[in-house]
């Protein structure tokens, strides 16, 4: 059997690994959080990996707090944790000889190119966020050479367990929803969406076909949008009429980070997904199913 170890099994990715990977009976998984390791901490990580020699380690863990990483405090950590762990690992992973999986984000770009972002354009980070980021990518570069290099953008999924944890954006739309008639949202920052179950599965699909090592940008396809084309879409797809969106500049909603203007991720290696409005329709009716399970 195939030992997959999920570092960060608890955030908004990290179950969705650990499942894709359980449902399937030739793999053995083991999935850490916080509690399991600290990947901030190279002596940890070292021991840890080498005591249960994983076949696959894959890296879901990091500092996603984007706006607090601009202050000197969260940049530090977020150094840490975003740039200087994926190193640690993939150098535990050289060690027991394990592929590594390590997950970026579309924030390592400038997004001042309209038409995107292939896997061979250079990185240029406009925040102190993506830069941690980058630092990552290169830590793995430098450490590792059985390595997946996987950027998306805008996850979302079913809410981590974590009730500190960042709600993705539709969740935190569909909370407004429930207490305010209108919603200002950004009209700003084209980009993709990506489904975090749908990232998983072409996760196992890398490892499975045994793809050629590098880098990878996986999201789901469809149209780009900027975040009120996205939530006008969510609650034309939730059957929420009531809602009423009003689309405004970034200047309203003063943000710490800048956010890249244009973030689209351009795959050229693998076969596409299916569009985030489909991945989107799919997660509503999960939810609601859900909700109908506790209110029964
Ligand atoms: N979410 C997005 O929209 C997005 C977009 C682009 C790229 N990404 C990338 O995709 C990957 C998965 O993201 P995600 O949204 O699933 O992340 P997430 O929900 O924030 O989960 C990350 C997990 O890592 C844990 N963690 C933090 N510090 C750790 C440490 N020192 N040692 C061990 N575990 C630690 C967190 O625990 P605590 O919660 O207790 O800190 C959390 O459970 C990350 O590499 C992220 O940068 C995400």
């Amino acid at each position: 059997m195939k030992k997959i170890l999920v570092i960060g099994a608890k955030g908004l990715l990290g179950p969705e690994l650990v499942k894709v990977f359980k449902e399937d009976e030739r793999y053995d998984v083991t999935g850490w959080d916080v509690e399991d390791i600290d990947i901030g901490d190279e002596k940890n990580v070292m021991e840890k990996i080498t005591y249960v020699r994983p076949h696959v380690i894959i890296n879901a863990a990091a500092y996603n707090a984007v706006d607090k990483a601009e202050e000197p405090e969260g940049f530090e950590l977020a150094k840490k944790i975003n740039g200087l762990a994926p190193g640690y690992i993939a150098r535990a992973a050289t060690q027991v000889n394990a592929i590594i999986i390590h997950f970026s984000t579309d924030y390592v770009f400038d997004g001042n190119n309209p038409n995107g972002y292939d896997e061979r354009s250079m990185p240029n980070p406009i925040s102190k966020y993506g830069e941690s980021k980058y630092l990552g990518e290169m830590e793995l570069k430098k450490n590792a050479q059985r390595y997946y290099l996987i950027r998306l953008q805008k996850m979302f999924g079913k809410p981590s367990g974590n009730p500190l944890a960042k709600k993705s954006f539709f969740e935190i739309m569909l909370n407004l929803a429930r207490t305010q008639e209108v919603i200002k949202v950004v009209d700003d920052e084209l980009s993709n969406f990506t489904y975090a179950p749908d990232l998983a599965g072409r996760t196992k699909f890398l490892i499975e076909n045994e793809l050629p090592f590098g880098i990878y940008h996986i999201t789901n396809e469809g149209t780009p949008v900027t975040w009120y084309g996205a939530a006008k879409i969510l609650f034309e797809l939730a059957d929420m009429k009531g809602v009423n969106l009003i689309p405004v500049s970034a200047e309203e909603f003063p943000r710490a980070a800048k956010r890249p203007k244009f973030s689209i991720l351009i795959n050229t290696k693998l076969p596409p997904l299916r569009s985030w409005p489909q991945a989107l329709k799919e997660f509503l009716e999960h939810q609601h199913s859900l909700l109908n399970e506790v209110s029964k």
